[in-house]
């Protein structure tokens, strides 16, 4: 078993030698781009560990790492034009710097590179993995859909909240390790829980991302804080704090959260930040966090590996809690 800091040295070297320096440049060159920035690629480096857990050699699994973070960029050059996102790992974004053109285009050329990486598998794993592939890139199409339609709704539940970051994250979270699994023509019971605990901890994940995308710093984190608060996400801590509210801050919060017009951006962020702690939703948002980590975790004390092999994905979880980036 090697260090999580193995994997993700791997994985850097790995993707950096993808050579892109093919024409039209126009295409190929933002690819490149987003790629550079480099973010914590916790999606292959959990290929690589699941591979390595079920025993097989890392550098075998090392295609598919990539496939999966060719497909996480894919969906982020794609989710920034949805979001009117300025800001991506602490740099502009594609269709910023370039256009929105550029980066529908470039986004769809990423997610084929990314299919084309498990040609290198025989036809067996080929077959398991593009299945699971597909069935998890239609499933983050339909949370996405979910996230934007939810943009325009005022009645969004905390369980089709739920679902919607299932689908939109936590789905490549699980498939990211399943795909190690199987690479490592693991059993069916050990796919189906690797599967498992990645699901939970990717719930966990987007709950964190949305808090930190109230309550994070900018330096770190990378993106505009206050992003989703503008873009009227029906977050949990948003959702959190009607349920919790008073009258009259249920009254302010949907107020603000009527209109995608806004005369004051900065004062909608400071406000609707004070809210989300005045109402406790933001102390709400942690404590599920610790629940969908914690759910996550039990799943593994039920795995038949080795108590090594339990203590790192125990402490990726934990590390993946404390982020701030
Ligand atoms: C961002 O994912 C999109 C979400 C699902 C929250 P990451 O937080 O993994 O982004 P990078 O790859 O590290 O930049
Ligand atoms: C992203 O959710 C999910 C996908 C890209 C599929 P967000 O919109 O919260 O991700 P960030 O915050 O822009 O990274
Ligand atoms: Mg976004
Ligand atoms: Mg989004
Ligand atoms: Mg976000």
């Amino acid at each position: 078993m090697q260090s999580i800091r193995k994997y993700k040295d791997q994985v850097s070297v790995y993707i950096d030698s993808i050579k892109l320096d093919r024409t039209p440049q126009e295409l190929y060159q933002p690819i490149s781009y987003i790629l550079s920035l480099g973010g914590k690629q916790i999606r292959p480096v959990l290929t690589l560990m699941a591979a390595d857990i079920f025993g097989t050699s890392v550098d075998k699994a090392l295609y598919a790492a990539t496939a999966i973070e060719l497909f996480h960029n894919f969906s982020l050059m794609h989710d920034d034009i949805m979001d009117d996102a300025s800001l991506r790992r602490g740099h502009q974004t594609v269709h910023e710097k370039w256009d929105v053109n550029t980066a529908i285009l470039s986004g769809d050329a990423m997610l084929i590179l990314a299919y084309q990486y498990f040609e290198h598998y025989e036809p067996e794993i080929f077959r398991d993995l593009a299945k699971l592939f597909s069935k998890t890139a239609i499933e983050v199409c339909e949370g996405q859909q979910m996230d934007i339609c939810f943009e325009n709704r005022n009645d969004v539940s905390v369980t089709e909240y739920i679902k919607m970051i299932e689908f939109k994250t936590a789905v490549l979270v699980g498939a990211a390790l399943k795909m190690g699994a199987i690479v490592a023509q693991t059993s069916e019971t050990n796919k189906q829980n690797i599967y498992d605990f990645g699901l939970n901890l990717g719930i966990a994940f987007q709950l964190q991302d949305d808090y930190l995308d109230a309550f994070g710093d900018e330096n770190t984190f990378g993106k505009t804080i206050g992003g989703d608060i503008l873009e009227n996400k029906k977050t949990y801590l948003y959702l959190k704090a009607i349920i919790n509210g008073k009258p009259s801050q249920q009254e302010e919060l949907e107020n603000f959260f009527s209109t995608a017009i806004c005369s004051d951006e900065t004062v909608k962020i400071q406000r609707v930040k004070e809210l989300f702690i005045e109402t406790g939703s933001a102390k709400d948002s942690l404590q599920l966090i610790k629940e969908y980590t914690k759910k996550a975790l039990d799943i593994l004390e039920q795995m038949d590996i080795s108590e090594k092999k339990k203590e790192q994905l125990r402490q990726f979880s934990y590390e993946l809690m404390d982020r701030k980036m």
